[in-house]
């Protein structure tokens, strides 16, 4: 007998829960006038289904939870350090391991030792934070994806990938300007999408050439490796740890975010080969995060990483992870809801121009869409497009090239019945989508709008009755 279950189920008992609350359409179309029809601005209790964000957000296992009451809290030298130290070395092979409260915080370590006004950092796509963290330094983030990551429908494994001509080009061009070249894994603002393992490599070669060093935002390698296991020849009977494994013996160094592939509720890392460089970023450490034993991080902090990071590599846990994202994506395309293809590893994207082509750019059609997604059915998401990025440094206003809502997925958190859920509140809303309205700005700040712009329906209601 060889039982063949089609069932993809949840690799884990649940030992602890937190409720979550129904509140009627009545009670969320308040909440959401108090909020400015910011979603950013709604009381997290208010929310059914949070898909904000995957960062931080994750459900934390027993074997976490019980190192934590392990960790050791000294000043310098901790047991908890050397616990942390040794699994990111396991997993990255690199020779300096600097732990950080968070990603952006690795970022600013390393831009900020390494980078002068002028310089150039070649990435795939660079995070928001990383972009911003580039520019802080009067440097240029110089985004390079291949040509089919801005197709959003067009199926193809390795969407992710950076574009090698161009980056061989720009290393050329600003020879003596790019202290280092980026590659997200998984490509973030670009969808989710996987970055292959041939392409790592080239990039490699290609850095090597010029002499410049290679570094991964790694904040989803576990994911990218199971991309990589899947899709690229040569990796189906490899395991997600030695998938990993090389994808970190092309670079020099790596940043961190632990709240996404840490399965940490908070925390990342720097870690990198060079050693006079590795000085500089401890020694900019100390001056803002903390010692380098603990770089702003408790003890018990250290503890969940160090258990989070082999745990994240359980090939059942990568299989569920991406298999429920793909299963809502395959659900959402069936009815005919454009998103972007293929499903990322830790979101679905959904491309809200195509779906509502009755709202002009100007009417902010994916946010229009996310302030509807929370008003039917209580689920959070977040805004891809002109209100995050339509605001230019000189205070013009440029539609952004995508209107994407991103429905983030917490790792371990939801379990199949809420993805259904999900699926039939998207497949309504698809539904009564001809009657859903744009918006417009009320209020706003400066920079970095879409955390407090204060919005309102620009034409009376978010959808004609
Ligand atoms: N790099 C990437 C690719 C990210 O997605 C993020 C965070 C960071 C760096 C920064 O890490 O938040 O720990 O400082 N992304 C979150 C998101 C916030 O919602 O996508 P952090």
């Amino acid at each position: 007998m060889s039982f063949q279950p089609h069932t993809v189920i949840e690799p884990f008992r649940i030992k602890m829960v937190e409720p979550i609350r129904h509140i009627s359409q009545a009670e969320r179309a308040a909440a959401l006038a108090a909020a400015g029809y910011n979603l950013f601005l709604l009381k997290a209790e208010d929310v059914l289904i949070d898909l904000l964000t995957d960062s931080g957000t994750g459900a934390m296992s027993s074997a976490q939870w019980g190192g934590m009451l392990q960790g050791d809290e000294s000043y310098a030298g901790a047991r908890s350090f050397f616990r942390f130290e040794s699994a990111v070395k396991d997993i990255t092979g690199l020779k300096h391991v600097i732990p950080t409260h968070q990603g952006r915080a690795a970022e600013r370590i390393l831009f900020g030792s390494c980078l002068a006004e002028g310089d150039v950092v070649p990435n795939n796509t660079h995070f928001d934070t990383t972009r911003a963290n580039v520019e802080f330094r009067g440097a240029t983030a110089l985004d390079i994806p291949v040509p089919e990551a801005l197709q959003p429908q067009l199926v193809r494994p390795f969407k992710g990938n950076i574009d090698l001509d161009a980056l061989d080009e720009a290393l050329t061009r600003h020879a003596g300007h790019v202290p280092l070249a980026m590659i997200t894994v998984t490509n973030n603002s670009g969808g989710g999408q996987p970055v292959s393992m041939a392409n790592i490599r080239a990039a490699h070669d290609i850095c090597l050439r010029h002499a410049v060093p290679l570094f991964l935002d790694a904040c989803r390698f576990a994911e990218n490796a199971w991309f990589i296991k899947m899709r690229e020849e040569g990796y189906a009977d490899k395991s997600p740890f030695e998938i990993a494994r090389e994808m970190f013996s092309y670079v020099d160094g790596c940043t961190m975010s632990a709240k996404k592939d840490g399965l940490a509720n908070i925390g990342g890392f720097l870690a990198l080969n060079d050693d006079a460089l590795a000085r500089k970023c401890k020694d900019l450490l100390i001056l803002t995060e903390g010692f380098p034993t603990y770089g702003g991080l408790a003890g018990y902090d250290l503890e969940a990483i160090a258990a989070g990071l082999h745990e994240v590599l359980d090939e059942d846990y990568l299989h569920y992870r991406i298999r429920s994202v793909q299963y809502l994506g395959e659900k959402m395309t069936a009815a005919g809801i454009p998103i972007v293809l293929p499903t990322g590893g830790h979101a679905i994207y959904i491309d809200a121009r195509a779906m509502l082509p009755h709202i002009p750019q100007s009417e902010y059609p994916a946010w229009a869409l996310s302030l509807v997604l929370y008003l039917v059915g209580g689920v959070r998401s977040v805004e891809i497009g002109s209100v995050m990025f339509g605001r230019q440094p000189d205070g013009t206003e440029k539609p952004a090239s995508m209107e994407l809502v991103r429905l983030a997925f917490p790792r371990r958190v939801y379990t199949q019945s809420h993805v259904d859920y999900l699926a039939e509140v998207l497949l309504y809303v698809n539904r009564i989508k001809a009657s859903i309205r744009g918006v417009r700005i009320a209020e706003s700040p400066d920079t970095l709008r879409h955390f407090s712009v204060r919005m309102l329906p620009a034409h009376g209601a978010l959808c004609e009755e």
